[in-house]
This record gives C-alpha cells, sequence and structure tokens, in this order.
C-alpha cells in the first residue's frame, strides 16, 4: 500500500530490455549516440512535427531549470502557480540555472493559475520600468500539483496572452501522459499547437528510471546551442546518453506511456471512488493519478499502522499518488483498512 509518489515505483520491464538492448558495443559519447539519433523519429512522430530540437536529463528539476534558464535572464522573471513544482520544490534551481531570474507567484483555484491573476500580471510587465522585474516566460504545469488537468483551450488561451506580451510559454510536464489521458488531447495538441513553446516532458513518474526530456519548438529551437552548452556547464550532459533514449524509445514505443498512464489514472479514480463511498471529502477534483484526501488524524494512524506509505499535503489533504504498478488490490486494501 505505498502511495507516496510515482517516484518510488519500479521501472517497467521494457525500459530495463531496452537498457539491456542498448547495451551492446560501442558508441559516440554526449549524444550523438545511434539511440538518441533514432530518438527524434519517434518524438517526431509522438509530437507530430519535425519542427523541434530536443535534450535528455535525469531529473525534472534538471529539465526545468535548464529549460527556464534559457529564456529567463539574470534580470527577468517567470509567472508561475504558486504551488508549482518549480516554486515549492525545486530548492530554487530555477533561479540557480538563471543566474538570479525571479519566480513570480500568482494564485488560483485547484493548482491552476487564475485567469483574472494571469491577466493582472500581464498587464503589469514593464520593461522600461527598471525598478520591477519583467516576466520573460509563463510557466505552467500539466497535470497540475493539485492532480487536475489544463485543457487544450485554457492551454491555449494563456500562451496567446502570454505570446501577445512578448513572453515564451514553458509546460512542466512532469505528468504529461496523465493529463493527455485525462483531458483526451494528443501530445501536439496540448504542446507546440497549444503554443507552448519549451516542454519539459516526463517519462519518469510514467515508468521509465530517469528520463526527462527538454523539448524545443519552432522558433524556440533559437535556444538550442544555449541549452546543450548550460547543461554542459550544470553537468546535465550525459556521457553515455544512449542509456536515457533507450528509456524513452521504449517508452514511447506502442504508446506504452499513454497506456502507462491511463492505468495510473484509473487506479486513482478507483481510490476517489472508494473513498467518497466512504464519505471522506477530497481537496481537489482528481483527474490524473494523484488524489488528495482530506482524511482525520485518526484515519491517518489507523492507516500508517496498517503499513499504508503516503505523506500530508500542504493545505491539510494526504497525497496519495497511483502509478503504473499501482494494482486494484493495492487500492482495496487500503480502502478496506480505513473501513475498518
Ligand atoms: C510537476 C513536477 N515537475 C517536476 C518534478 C521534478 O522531478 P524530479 O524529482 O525528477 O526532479 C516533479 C517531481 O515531483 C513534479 O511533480
Amino acid at each position: 500500500m505505498n502511495f507516496s509518489s510515482d517516484t518510488s515505483a519500479p521501472a517497467h520491464p521494457n525500459v530495463l530490455k531496452a537498457l539491456s538492448a542498448a547495451n551492446t558495443g560501442l558508441e559516440a559519447s554526449y549524444g550523438i549516440d545511434v539511440v538518441t539519433q533514432r530518438l527524434r523519429a519517434r518524438l517526431a512522430d509522438v509530437f507530430n512535427t519535425d519542427d523541434f530540437d530536443y535534450w535528455l536529463t535525469a531529473s525534472g528539476t534538471a529539465s526545468n531549470a535548464l529549460a527556464l534558464s534559457c529564456f529567463c535572464p539574470p534580470t527577468g522573471a517567470v509567472l508561475c502557480h504558486a504551488g508549482a513544482h518549480i516554486a515549492v520544490d525545486e530548492r530554487g534551481a530555477p533561479e540557480f540555472f538563471s543566474g538570479g531570474g525571479k519566480l513570480h507567484l500568482l494564485r488560483g483555484p485547484d493548482g491552476k493559475i487564475g485567469a483574472a491573476q494571469l491577466d493582472e500580471a500581464l498587464a503589469r510587465i514593464n520593461h522600461d520600468f527598471v525598478h520591477e522585474t519583467p516576466a520573460h516566460v509563463l510557466s505552467l504545469t500539466n497535470l497540475t500539483e493539485n492532480g487536475t488537468a489544463y485543457s487544450v483551450a485554457e492551454v491555449s488561451d494563456y500562451a496567446a496572452k502570454a505570446h501577445a506580451t512578448g513572453l515564451v510559454v514553458h509546460l512542466d510536464g512532469a505528468r504529461l501522459g496523465n493529463a493527455l489521458v485525462a483531458t483526451g488531447a494528443s501530445a501536439a495538441e496540448m504542446s507546440w499547437k497549444a503554443g507552448v513553446d519549451v516542454l519539459t516532458f516526463g517519462l519518469t513518474k510514467t515508468g521509465a528510471m530517469g528520463c526527462e526530456i527538454i523539448l524545443l519548438f519552432g522558433e524556440a529551437r533559437q535556444k538550442k546551442r544555449e541549452l546543450e552548452a548550460r547543461a554542459k556547464r550544470s553537468g546535465h550532459m550525459p556521457p553515455k546518453m544512449r542509456y536515457l533514449a533507450a528509456q524513452a524509445e521504449a517508452m514511447l514505443a506502442d504508446r506504452l506511456w499513454l497506456d502507462l498512464a491511463t492505468h495510473a489514472n484509473e487506479m486513482a479514480r478507483r481510490m476517489a471512488e472508494g473513498l467518497r463511498r466512504q464519505g471522506v471529502d477530497l481537496a481537489f477534483e482528481p483527474q490524473g493519478n494523484e488524489v488528495f484526501a482530506l482524511l482525520s488524524e485518526a484515519q491517518v494512524s489507523v492507516l500508517h499502522n496498517a503499513g499504508a506509505v503516503f505523506y500530508p499535503w500542504m493545505g491539510g489533504s494526504q497525497r496519495l499518488v497511483c502509478s503504473w504498478a499501482t494494482t486494484p488490490e493495492e487500492v482495496d486494501a487500503f480502502l478496506g483498512v480505513l473501513k475498518g
């Protein structure tokens, strides 16, 4: 009964098989190997475009910080939700990598930036007023940190407004697969077609061992060299990149990543429905693989004593995360303990 995080889940067997298959012979280093180069075709297929460049890292924090640093100067800012991972859980990595760029925190319900808050923040940007820090980037997160999803229409609307004000749009897609399954959108619709310029596309939480892809779309490709230079400088240029690319290939083959995200979302739905049947309120409407349950202290302690693993979340709820490896039996066992 481990619902602590989708990063607690093991890697999918196909990922391990792909690593083994890539483990033959001598290969070029630093991303010019055959496997990393071959990944381009698979990404082109998934995102339905050739107009992109990509880079691989082993963590979402590195991806976010690197991606943002290419677009936010030390004297600039990134607009993001106050609960965004980049704001709360990355120990200042975006500020560090950008050499001092600020994060402007915006509010909004359910982990999503509110439309009025975004309008107000965009209206305040004045590059000629030296005393304030103008935003250069809008960063959205999908799936959000509250397990809710922005629709394609919402991302498109926000991106259009951001572009009209001269901002670049970043999407933290650490759980992109879960968001796509939740909304029924394709990867293309939720990214470049909606106006996303730079995407950090996570596969680790979905089932890889450690594989995050930074994608630069369209004009953002101009930053490719800078991204590589920053990756090198910060130590995120894996010499044996083929092993990261092999994971991505395995995850993207035959829609495995979407199948795994579908399963994780279904397990979360099972959990949410079971909790509600027992009268437990949820802090947010679950759309992906995370459920935020408003459990009493007594309920938390009964569950912990029975061996369930989960952690409290900001605002007083308990976060229950499902993954590709969560079984219906595990969810039912958790609900059974709660029922007593
Ligand atoms: C939305 C989001 N973005 C980025 C990350 C960063 O991932 P990592 O732990 O690989 O640095 C996480 C991890 O929990 C996350 O939830």
